[in-house]
C-alpha cells in the first residue's frame, strides 16, 4: 500500500473517484451476507468503508468483516459519494488488512463514571474526550502564540520547591533526600525572580494542589499558565488577561468549530467575546449578591455558589477586583486608598463555571511581606531568597495564573473538570 491519506481528506468531495489508502481503527462495523460496512476512524475523522466478498476474497473478507471495534486496519479503495454514509462519502474497498485485532472493547455508553475512569486509558478514545483534547491543544497553542507575539518569554520553573506559596495546607509534601520539599502549587515566585533579567515571562507547567475538595472544578494536578510582567499595575494586568482570553476563544472558534459544536458550544458565542470585560470590586460583588438575597459579610471569600450567582446569566467573563487581603495570598499588593483590600483580581467565567484566573500586583515592601508570612506561619528561612528580590532593584510588577482545564471546561461546556484532561488526578484517583 502506498502513502496514507488522513481520513478527513479521504471523506471529502475532492477525493471522489480517486484511489486512496487510509489507516486507523474500526469505529463501527456491521455486515450481512457478502457485504460489510465498517466505519474507520483516525485522528482526523471517520469514513465508511464498504467491503464486498467479491473484492476481498473469502478469507480476506471474513477477516476484515469479523474484526471487532478498535481493531487496527489499513484499507485501499476508491472514494465514492454516498449520502447515507457519515460525511457523505464512502471508501469502496479493493484491499484491506487487519494490523491487529481487538478483544471485545470494554468501553460503551451507559457504564458508570467509575468504570470509565478505571479504564481511562481506553475511554480517551471516545469522541467527546477526543474533541475536548483537541480544543485543549488549541488553547495551549493559541496562548503560547499570543504571549510570544507580545514579547513574553517562556520559562521552565522548578516543580520541586522549598516554598508552599499558596498556603502550606494544600501543598503535597515529599521527602527530598531527608529534607521536606513540596510539589509546586505555582511558578509565581520564580517568575517574579525572572522578570528582573527578562521583564516579561510566562510558564505553562503542572501545578499540584493537595485539596481534598471533591468538586467539579478541582484537580490535584492541573495545567497552570502563569504570566509575570515588570512595571505592570492592576490596569495592565487586567488588560493582558482579557486580551489573552479573547484571543484564545477566537482561535478555538476558528480552528476547532466542529469539535465545539460536538461539545455543545456554538463557535459564534466565543467569536462574540471582546475586551473589555466588565470589572467590579469585591464590595460591589457583595452588593450584587445581597440584591439576589445572598448575604456575605465583608471578609468572607466568594465560593462556588456566589461565583455562580454572579455569572450564571452572563455571556462574557467578569473581573472581580480588590478582594480583602486577609483571604488572599501573602504576596498581593495592598490597595493604596484602602489597605483592607488588594490590587488583585479573579476572572470568573460566564454561565456559572467559576474562577478561571487568580491575579495580582505584587507587594514590594519587605516588612509587609515578612509580617504576613509570619502571620501565616511560614518557614521564614525558605522565603529569604524571595525577599532578596525586593532588596535589589525591586519594581512594581504583576501577574496571573490561569487554570487551563478550567478554561477548557467553560469553553467546551464540560460538566466536570476531569473531562478536560486525559488522566485526571483527584483525591480518590491516581491510576491509570
Ligand atoms: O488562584 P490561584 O491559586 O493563584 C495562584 O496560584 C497564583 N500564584 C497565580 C499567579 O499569580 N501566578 O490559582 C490560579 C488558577 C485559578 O484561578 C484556577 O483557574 C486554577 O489556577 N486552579 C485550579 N485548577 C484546577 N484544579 C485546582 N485544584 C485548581 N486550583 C487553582
Ligand atoms: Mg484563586
Amino acid at each position: 500500500m502506498g502513502s496514507f491519506l488522513p481520513i478527513a481528506k479521504a471523506n471529502a468531495k475532492s477525493s471522489v473517484g480517486t484511489r486512496v489508502s487510509i489507516r486507523g481503527w474500526i469505529y463501527r462495523t456491521r455486515s450481512s451476507g457478502g457485504l460489510a460496512f465498517v466505519v474507520v476512524r483516525d485522528a482526523t475523522g471517520i469514513i465508511q468503508v464498504t467491503a464486498r466478498k467479491q473484492a476481498l476474497g473469502e478469507e480476506g473478507f471474513t477477516k476484515f468483516s469479523s474484526a471487532l471495534i478498535e481493531s487496527s486496519v489499513e484499507v485501499t479503495g476508491t472514494v465514492a459519494e454516498d449520502a447515507r454514509a457519515p460525511g457523505g462519502f464512502e471508501l469502496r474497498v479493493e484491499e484491506a488488512r487487519v494490523i491487529a485485532t481487538a478483544e471485545p472493547f470494554p468501553i460503551f455508553s451507559g457504564q458508570t463514571e467509575e468504570f470509565q475512569l478505571d479504564h481511562r486509558h481506553l475511554a480517551i478514545r471516545s469522541s467527546d474526550i477526543v474533541a475536548t483534547l483537541k480544543v485543549k491543544a488549541e488553547v495551549l497553542r493559541s496562548a503560547r502564540a499570543f504571549l510570544d507575539n507580545n514579547g513574553y518569554l517562556e520559562m521552565t520553573p522548578p516543580l520541586l520547591t522549598g516554598n508552599a506559596a499558596e498556603g502550606g495546607a494544600e501543598a503535597f509534601t515529599l521527602d527530598y533526600f531527608g529534607r521536606e520539599a513540596y510539589l509546586a502549587q505555582t511558578a509565581q515566585l520564580y517568575l517574579e525572580a525572572l522578570i528582573f533579567p527578562l521583564e516579561k515571562v510566562y510558564s505553562i507547567t503542572t501545578s499540584f494542589r493537595a485539596e481534598k475538595s471533591r468538586t467539579n472544578r478541582h484537580l490535584t494536578e492541573y495545567t497552570h499558565l502563569e504570566v509575570e510582567s515588570a512595571w505592570a499595575g492592576l490596569k495592565e494586568n487586567l488588560e493582558l488577561q482579557e486580551a489573552l482570553v479573547v484571543q484564545v476563544c477566537h482561535d478555538v472558534a476558528e480552528h476547532r468549530p466542529r469539535e465545539l459544536e460536538a461539545l455543545g458550544r456554538k463557535p459564534e458565542e466565543l467569536l462574540a467575546l471582546h475586551a473589555p470585560f466588565e470589572r467590579i470590586r469585591y464590595e460591589q460583588a457583595l452588593e450584587r449578591l445581597a440584591s439576589q438575597g445572598i448575604e456575605i459579610p465583608f471578609g468572607r471569600d466568594l465560593g462556588t455558589n456566589e461565583e455562580r450567582a454572579l455569572t450564571i446569566d452572563r455571556k462574557e467573563p467578569l473581573f472581580v477586583t480588590n478582594y480583602p487581603a486577609a483571604i488572599k495570598a501573602f504576596y498581593m499588593l495592598r490597595t493604596v486608598e484602602d489597605e483592607r483590600v488588594v490590587d488583585g483580581n479573579d476572572l470568573l467565567a460566564p454561565e456559572g463555571y467559576g474562577e478561571l484566573i487568580g491575579a495580582s500586583c505584587r507587594e514590594t515592601r519587605i516588612d509587609v511581606l515578612r509580617s504576613r508570612l509570619e502571620h501565616d506561619g511560614a518557614n521564614m528561612a525558605n522565603y529569604e531568597w524571595y525577599l532578596d528580590l525586593r532588596r535589589y532593584g525591586s519594581v512594581p510588577h504583576a501577574g496571573f495564573g490561569l487554570g487551563v482545564e478550567r478554561l477548557v471546561r467553560w469553553i467546551g461546556r464540560r460538566e466536570h473538570i476531569r473531562d478536560t484532561t486525559p488522566f485526571p488526578r483527584t483525591p480518590s484517583r491516581v491510576t491509570p
